[in-house]
């Protein structure tokens, strides 16, 4: 159908039906039959199962090639104009076949193999029917108190820009119309939803727009840039009002700054939010504000369906307003072809082939492998296959490493960590050891006599996915006590302990840290887990995993993240007997653990790096290199970073700032050399006016195998003309 054909099927509607198209539903409000559709947010206190939510222009959270065939052909058959239903859900890491949670998948630093579990999950969820998903999550996370950070691939913008591209490469392809193996990705959740106070889910957010635009808009910007076809609200404020209904971020910045003409969907229930939020009075005007804002989509609530009509026809809202929102909605239809082909790839045959199809599974194996990082590794491991082992702890035997957002997978189709060990290693005995909260002491003498008889203790602990994930906001970050409580009673046999974590946050690990000789972070591995992290500890898989979000030493740290501020009274500048210096008086400043680091079974040594030049010109380059060798004789992967830090700006700049990464893979013996170009582009942020642009000055290129081992060599750049005179002259003017 041309644009032509759809403006004239705009001017065929009435308001009320426009109002339809811009309502979101679970399938079970539009059609009485047994698929609900998976509810992931709240719906009693939205009472809009009383609503006659009867014909909405899209369904959320249904699947099944079968389901949604049947819902398209009932609801086209009573539509008036023939117009499809757009199915969305949230396929998050995967369909059925469920990689690691995103925050995993950011520690495989491996655009390219993510790329490709988005393009399986592209796959498998549009043959059961689905046309749009609301992923990439792309916002930056810096508290693992918030239960999302699952979602997220951590507290870096520039990483987390490359892999919103690699989300959207993966689950659009080239052209969305010809291709019904992909699918449209919705970015989400603009904006800055992963600065939620305290880490509390839903609470406030509130920064500079500076700050919002050099940290937390970039992932965003690039998923548009690579072309995402939807952007979904944040249920959080924006510099005092809800993102929902935040006309400056919504028309300004992302309309018109950032060029964005898809469809804008409000998060579950968020129109409606804002009468909670205390900017909108009641449902009426809540949905007049979001509407003024260019949301085109009021998910799951019955604001838009309720009042639309009555703000048209009272004059307080131009149809024009409605119209622009539903031609947005049509041409989406039109772009995904469901005019001429309303069930697209829904297909039952070839669903039922490629879902958990050998191939994908092999995928999420290998890449539940990578995304692993080795936090720990005294020679214990990888095990050699004659050692005699014993497996404890509450998941040695557990379904739950599919991680929250899997909601269409399947617990039964998890491979466990005990079926993937008994299947690499012969002699591997169980036991529980303790529950998630709770221990007993015949768990306790049971796991010592499973241990006795073992070379080595591998304890599988963690959290229960629903610990992280939506509304997972925890103030302690620690594993249960009664886990705690397992390590030590095993750290009294005085044999080889490695512990396994399964979990969506960083965690505190003081009494799991020192008293483990391996901790391998395996995150929710999802499917495959228990095939790749028995890989893993076998050595038939080499981590190669590195942070992606930092871990703190303790709660009482947060935020602490690497591209932090030097601050006037920087502790590494004074003397550690100086009381007025930036620290703290019981805890380092420094994470447990920081971001870019994981180890690997091979050992990598780095030459001299050097730089082409000391001086960077407008306009040029310099070439950063550095020799990477592996010394061991094991084959294995490690991702060089490279980082720069601006040493005087317009405003304070971050003491490192991830610019670049390479992972590379080498041979024993083998060497490689790397090299970084650097240019302007890399050395611009966003001054105090918000002006978008490098300066001139002296500045440090680092590089290495985490934030805090790395070389660092100094250069200049000199812009044509200097910020610092424009600001002198402003000023005195
Ligand atoms: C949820 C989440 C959002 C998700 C949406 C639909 O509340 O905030 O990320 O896509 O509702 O399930």
């Amino acid at each position: 159908m041309k644009d032509t054909q759809l403006h004239e099927l705009l001017q065929q509607m009435t308001t009320n039906e426009k109002a339809e198209q811009m309502s979101q539903v679970v399938s079970m409000l539009v059609q009485s039959h047994s698929e609900t559709g998976k509810i992931t947010g709240p719906i009693a206190a939205m009472d809009v199962a009383k609503e006659d939510m009867s014909k909405s222009g899209s369904i959320l959270g249904a699947s099944g090639a079968k389901t949604l065939k049947q819902i398209q052909k009932n609801y086209m058959e009573r539509h008036r104009l023939n117009i499809p239903l757009l199915f969305m859900a949230d396929v998050i890491h995967g369909y059925k076949t469920v990689f690691p949670v995103p925050l995993a998948l950011g520690c495989s630093w491996d655009l390219s193999a993510v790329e490709k579990s988005a393009e399986i999950a592209a796959k498998e969820a549009s043959a059961a029917g689905l046309h749009v998903t609301f992923s990439p999550m792309a916002d930056l996370v810096r508290d693992p108190r918030w239960g999302r950070v699952m979602e997220s691939t951590g507290e870096d913008p520039y990483l987390n820009s490359e892999f919103a591209r690699a989300f959207v490469r993966g689950y659009q392809g080239e052209d969305l119309e010809q291709d019904t193996d992909r699918i449209a990705a919705c970015v989400k959740h603009f904006a800055a939803y992963g600065a939620s106070e305290g880490g509390r889910d839903y609470n406030t957010v509130d920064m500079s727009e500076r700050q919002l635009r050099e940290y937390y808009m970039p992932a965003y910007e690039a998923a548009l840039e690579e072309g995402a076809e939807m952007v979904m609200t944040a249920f959080n404020t924006v510099d005092g009002i809800p993102a929902t209904s935040n006309r400056h971020l919504m028309r300004t910045v992302l309309r018109n700054e950032l060029k964005f003409n898809g469809v804008l969907i409000s998060d579950w229930g968020a129109v409606q939010e804002t009468v909670p939020h205390g900017v909108a009075a009641n449902n009426r005007e809540a949905a007049l504000k979001s509407a003024l804002a260019g949301v085109d989509i009021d998910m799951m609530t019955p604001c838009y369906k309720q009042h639309l009509t009555s703000l048209v026809d009272s004059g307080e809202l131009s149809e024009a307003v409605l119209d622009e929102a539903v031609l947005r909605i049509l041409q989406l239809k039109q772009k995904l072809g469901l005019f001429d082909h309303p069930y697209r790839g829904a297909d039952e045959k070839r669903e039922e082939q490629l879902i958990l199809s050998d191939e994908h599974r092999t995928k999420a194996r290998e890449l539940a492998a990578k995304s692993s990082v080795l936090l720990k590794n005294d020679g214990v491991l990888p095990l050699n296959t004659t050692q005699r082992v014993a497996l404890i702890g509450p998941f040695t035997d557990s379904t739950d490493l599919l991680g929250r957002w899997a909601i269409f997978g399947e617990p039964a189709d998890v491979v466990t960590l005990k079926t993937g060990l008994t299947k690499q290693l012969t002699a591997v005995e169980t036991a529980a050891g303790c529950d998630i909260e709770s221990i007993t002491d015949a768990q306790i003498s049971e796991a010592r006599k499973t241990a006795d008889n073992a070379d080595v203790i591998i304890l599988a602990l963690g959290e229960p996915s629903e610990l992280s994930g939506e509304a997972g906001s925890k103030t302690d970050i620690r594993l249960s006590e009664a886990q705690m409580h397992l390590v030590r009673s095993m750290r009294e046999l005085n044999k080889p302990i490695i512990t396994i974590l399964f979990n969506g946050r960083p965690l505190d690990l003081r009494g799991i840290l020192d008293e483990s000789d391996a901790i391998i972070e395996a995150w929710f591995p999802g499917t495959e887990g228990g095939h790749a992290v028995a890989d893993l500890l076998t050595g038939a898989a080499n981590p190669s995993g590195k942070l992606t979000m930092s871990f703190p030493y303790t709660v009482g740290q947060i935020p602490v993240y690497y591209n932090a501020f030097k601050t006037g009274r920087p502790k590494e500048d004074l003397d550690p007997n100086d009381r007025y210096a930036s620290k703290y008086m019981d805890a380092p400043n420094e994470p447990l653990f920081p971001f870019g680091f994981g180890l690997s079974y091979s050992e990598f040594t780095y030459g001299d790096a050097r730089l082409s030049s000391n001086d960077l010109q407008p306009g040029g380059s310099l070439e950063l290199s550095v020799d990477v060798k592996n010394t061991s004789g094991i084959t294995g992967e490690e991702t060089v970073q490279m980082y720069i830090r601006d040493l005087v700006g317009e405003v304070v700049r971050p003491v490192l700032e991830l610019k670049g990464f390479e992972k590379i893979r080498l041979e024993p013996g083998e060497a490689k050399i790397v090299t970084f170009s650097i240019h302007e582009d890399l050395l611009k942020y966003h001054h105090h006016d918000l002006a978008y642009k490098a300066d001139s000055g002296d500045f440090i290129a680092s590089v290495g195998t985490d934030s805090q081992t790395l070389q660092h060599l100094r250069f200049s750049y000199k812009t044509h003309s200097s910020v610092t005179e424009t600001v002198l002259e402003e000023r005195y003017t």
